[in-house]
């Protein structure tokens, strides 16, 4: 006798359209099978003016324009001063758009930031929080990853949080402790309905720019135990939920397998992002996983 059937339904922590349980029920229990959307983020980091940042996201609309936008989301994350001229390209557009920081308080004397509001004004849509470059050079702890985690939901961004730990945690046996302390101190405070809607980019810090990139099995035994400690800390229908990103070196050649293991979610790309053919056949290649 066959006690299944399969349902699906749109997951319901946040009314958003990332993702679908299917539900299957056996011998009268009913088991949800998460299965996330695909989210690939392009950082350009300190790259491309104005001018050039326009032409980039024009080229790639046309490179992107078979791609499905209930399939994959693709944002692209410029520079602050690039935003204001690749936003009204973007508008409307399967492409978003995402920062790079956010800061915490709304307005106020911090020469240098920038706010939530002021993002949100400008067309913004994601934001990447914590990326490692910041916490490398620019002083970035995990109690201000979290107040600008704060910030970022209070103001409807999506936040992009980037945790990861260095070669000399690696290959000091410490990596598991590090992604833990990020885990806890970054999203310190948060419920599951508000955690189930941030994105988690894990981007070994070894691999960022340096060509050489986490093997899909070793990322995947990363990303398994990043949601198995959301799991702990925020539920199992929560860490379900939430997207996880792999980050470092990722690009077209190696996009497939990497999205392929069943907890890396897409990919947070800073090189291979800054040409469009080159990204959108990076996203073609994941989607193909
Ligand atoms: P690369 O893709 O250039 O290694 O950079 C990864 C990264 O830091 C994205 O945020």
């Amino acid at each position: 006798m066959d006690f299944r059937r399969t349902a699906a339904e749109p997951w319901f922590f946040t009314g958003s359209d990332t993702g679908f349980y299917e539900i299957e029920y056996r011998n009268g229990w009913e088991i949800r099978q998460m299965s996330r959307k695909v989210i690939i983020a392009g950082n350009w980091k300190m790259n491309k003016t104005g001018s050039e940042g326009r032409a980039l996201v024009e080229a790639l609309l046309k490179e992107v324009a078979s791609f499905s936008e209930s399939e994959v989301d693709i944002v692209v994350c410029p520079p602050f001063t690039t935003l204001a001229q690749v936003a009204p390209v973007l508008a409307g557009t399967k492409v978003k758009l995402g920062a790079q920081n956010v800061h915490w308080a709304d307005n106020g004397a911090f020469t240098g930031e920038v706010s939530a509001p002021m993002l949100k004004e400008a067309g913004v849509e994601y934001v990447i929080i914590g990326h490692s470059e910041r916490r490398q050079y620019f002083g970035e702890t995990d109690e201000t990853v979290n107040r600008r985690l704060q910030a970022a939901l209070k103001a409807a961004l999506k936040p992009i949080v980037c945790i990861g730990e260095s070669l000399e945690e690696r290959e000091g046996g410490r990596t598991e402790a590090v992604l833990r302390q990020q885990i806890r101190g970054g999203f310190a405070g948060l419920d599951a309905a508000a955690m189930a809607g941030v994105v988690v980019a894990y981007e070994p810090v070894w691999a960022i720019g340096t060509g050489r990139t986490a093997t899909p099995e070793m990322a995947e035994e990363t990303h398994a135990f990043i949601r198995s400690e959301l799991a702990a800390l925020f539920g199992a229908e929560c860490a379900a939920a939430v997207r996880i990103q792999y980050g470092g070196s990722m690009k077209a050649a190696n996009a497939r397998e990497l999205v392929a293991q069943p907890d890396i979610d897409g990919g947070l790309i800073g090189g291979a992002a800054l040409e469009a053919a080159g990204f959108a056949k990076l996203i073609s290649e994941a989607l193909a996983r």
